[in-house]
């Protein structure tokens, strides 16, 4: 009898399997669509653009400093697989004013036609214990990493709408689905892009365009590296438990999941086990993904949870000790002084 349940539940999850694609959204086309990547001009998002221009399609690049979005085009010029292919440079802030980014966007449609692919890519970082971050640099960030991604999106939401297709990538990071130590402002602007993006494909759905949330793990780039300068080491030691990436196989990745529709897009083993135990109650956009999530869930859930948690733990209650320690024979010095 348990033999015949079990082969039944086999054979069902192996039917899902099977129809998934028919129910899965349509996967975009990049061979000729127009992909405007914001923070195009280095690190992760110049290798999204070269990714895309390596299937075909016409990029525009976002960003601010002139000169480094010329540098940038040339690199991804080399990636061309047509002599059609256009890249475009726009230097705007896309924190600051949001005539003005729509003003932008507006010209790169006149100039490459309709957004099919927006990736929202531009973004900073900074890591540093809470009382010791400046308070503007809280403000900083919310402006740069999420209404840097809200102003595009509604510069090209209302144009996918009247197409009924179209892409929105938000560029998150891991530490937008938990939070770590040296991150209390960097964490809070990656994690509000996951809210925006959860009730923007509620929104969006009926209308045959799909979100993508990415969650980067740390990525090998000139942001990264700036970053790095002013880390705290209890920060830098839980970094270091799962290792640095490089932008080009990010890049691969995202833009599948993104020309596929997925809204989750997670970078390895460890990447991939924090979005199914993070997942919550986001969209999932097969049966496939669904059914993974379940399985992850169930089989590793809060045991794995546990593991991630303790480990990292362990390196701050060692910090918190060794300080604790230090000033005890500090005062033990002072008073022997005495
Ligand atoms: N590298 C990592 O370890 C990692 C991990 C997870 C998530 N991420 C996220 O991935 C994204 C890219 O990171 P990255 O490491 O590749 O950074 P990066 O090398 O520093 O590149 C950042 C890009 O964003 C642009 N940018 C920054 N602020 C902008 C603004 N206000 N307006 C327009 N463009 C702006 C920069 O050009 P200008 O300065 O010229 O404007 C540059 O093109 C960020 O959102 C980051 O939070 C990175």
């Amino acid at each position: 009898m348990l033999l015949v349940v079990a082969a039944f539940i086999v054979a069902f999850v192996l039917l899902l399997y099977m129809i998934s694609p028919l129910i899965s959204p349509n996967p975009l086309k990049l061979n000729g669509a127009h992909v405007v990547v914001t923070g195009g001009s280095s690190g992760i998002g110049k290798c999204i653009a070269m990714e895309c221009y390596k299937h075909g399609a016409f990029i525009t690049l976002v960003a601010r400093d002139e000169h480094k979005l010329v540098q940038a085009k040339k690199e991804v010029e080399k990636c061309a697989i047509n002599d059609k292919q256009v890249v475009l440079c726009i230097s705007v802030d896309v924190s600051k004013d949001y005539n003005q980014v729509e003003s932008v966007i507006k010209q790169a449609q006149e100039k490459l036609g309709p957004v099919d692919m927006l990736v929202n890519c531009a973004g900073t970082s900074i890591s540093g214990k809470f009382e010791e971050v400046e308070v503007d640099r809280f403000k900083k960030l919310m402006e740069v990493n999420y209404l840097g991604s809200v102003y595009p999106t509604r510069a090209v939401v209302t144009t996918m709408k009247e197409r009924r297709m179209g892409r929105i990538m938000f560029v998150s990071s891991q530490a937008g689905q938990i939070g770590l130590f040296g991150y209390t402002a960097y964490s809070p602007s990656k994690f509000a892009l996951r809210g925006l993006a959860e009730a923007l494909q509620m929104e969006m759905k009926p209308y045959n365009i799909y979100v993508t949330v990415a969650y980067p793990p740390d990525t090998d780039t000139p942001g990264f590296a700036e970053e790095s300068k002013t880390k705290p080491l209890e920060t830098k030691l839980i970094s270091e438990t799962s290792g640095v990436c490089q932008p080009e196989q990010v890049a691969k990745i995202v833009v599948k999941d993104a020309v596929q529709g997925n809204f989750t897009s997670s970078f390895g083993p460890d990447g991939y086990m924090l979005s199914a135990l993070t997942c919550g109650m986001s969209p999932v956009t097969s049966i496939t993904e669904g059914l993974q999530q379940e399985a992850f869930v169930e089989l590793y859930g809060r045991q794995r949870d546990s593991v991630f948690r303790s480990s990292w733990s362990s390196i701050v209650t060692v910090f918190g000790l060794a300080a604790l320690g230090a000033v005890g024979l500090t005062i033990g010095a002072y008073l022997a002084q005495k």
